[in-house]
């Protein structure tokens, strides 16, 4: 039998104990808060700058994130509430590219209620949409403005509505693979990920793992298709604000081959 070779991942480290040290007690008080108080899934409502510091952290500026996203469309997977929230990067107007939020949670008639709960929208929305306010009143956030071409679709990630090759990205905020618990599950949403995704797109995570501690390579399916088709870069939260957006977790971000 011959050995697996394992995927080769650049890990883009911040070395500085102090760093480091607070990277784990926040990363370990989040999953306590999500994982052993039996928190169940919360819809948040992240801003387009917590997206940035979250899932971009190799992108130096926003211009920079917005030229990887200008490249095609965009998937949301697990969009949760930054549908309505007016200062996410779902509301970012954009010259090109549309952007999809995909949530089980989102309404199926457009123009109706969102589908979200009372709870969801006060406890998150609220803290969430209005986290960057300091750089809100400095009048130095994103303006408000629904695109048209966005779309918000009520689906499962098991199994979505859209062509093979659809998206040049997907974005995943503390939902793939952080709050899929079944690994099953987790197999069958990764490769309808893969199915969506054009060559030499990428997939961004954070965190990149299960709140259980497990991580995508630890699945011999995913390992396997990870392996033949994908560049695999892991970054550490940068600054202060990534480190408290990410709660400590990792971004993993993954480049499909040709
Ligand atoms: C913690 S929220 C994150 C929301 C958003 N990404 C953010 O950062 O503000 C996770 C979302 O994933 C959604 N979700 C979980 N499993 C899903 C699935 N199988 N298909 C579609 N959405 C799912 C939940 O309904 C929830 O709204």
């Amino acid at each position: 039998m011959t050995p697996e070779v394992e995927p080769t991942t650049e890990h883009h480290q911040n070395t500085n104990p102090v760093y480091m040290f607070c990277a784990e007690r926040l990363r370990r008080f989040h999953d306590i808060f999500a994982n052993d108080l039996h928190i169940r899934m919360p819809s948040t409502a992240r801003t387009r700058l917590m997206y940035k510091r979250i899932l971009f952290p190799d992108c130096e500026t926003m211009e920079q994130m917005d030229e990887v996203l200008h490249r095609g469309d965009t998937l949301d997977a697990g969009s949760g509430t930054t549908i309505n929230n007016p200062y996410s990067l779902y509301n970012h107007l954009r010259e090109s590219g549309k952007m999809v939020g995909v949530d089980l949670r989102n309404a199926e008639v457009k123009g109706g209620p969102d589908g979200f709960t009372i709870n969801d929208s006060i406890k998150a929305r609220l803290i969430n949409a209005f986290s960057d306010m300091h750089s809100l009143l400095r009048f130095q956030s994103a303006k408000r403005g629904k695109s048209d071409s966005n779309e918000a679709v009520k689906a499962d990630l098991k199994s979505m509505p859209f062509e093979d090759s659809s998206f040049s990205q997907i974005l995943s905020v503390y939902c793939y693979p952080y709050w899929i618990d079944d690994e099953i599950d987790r197999e069958i949403i990764f490769s309808e990920l893969d199915r969506v995704l054009e060559p030499k797109g990428q997939m961004r995570f954070c965190s990149d793992r299960h709140r259980l501690g497990r991580t995508l390579l630890d699945s011999g399916h995913i390992r396997k298709s990870i392996r033949d088709r994908y560049k695999v870069d892991t970054y550490d939260p940068r600054g202060y604000g990534g480190l408290a957006d990410s709660m400590g977790n990792k971004t993993l971000v993954l480049t499909k081959n040709n």
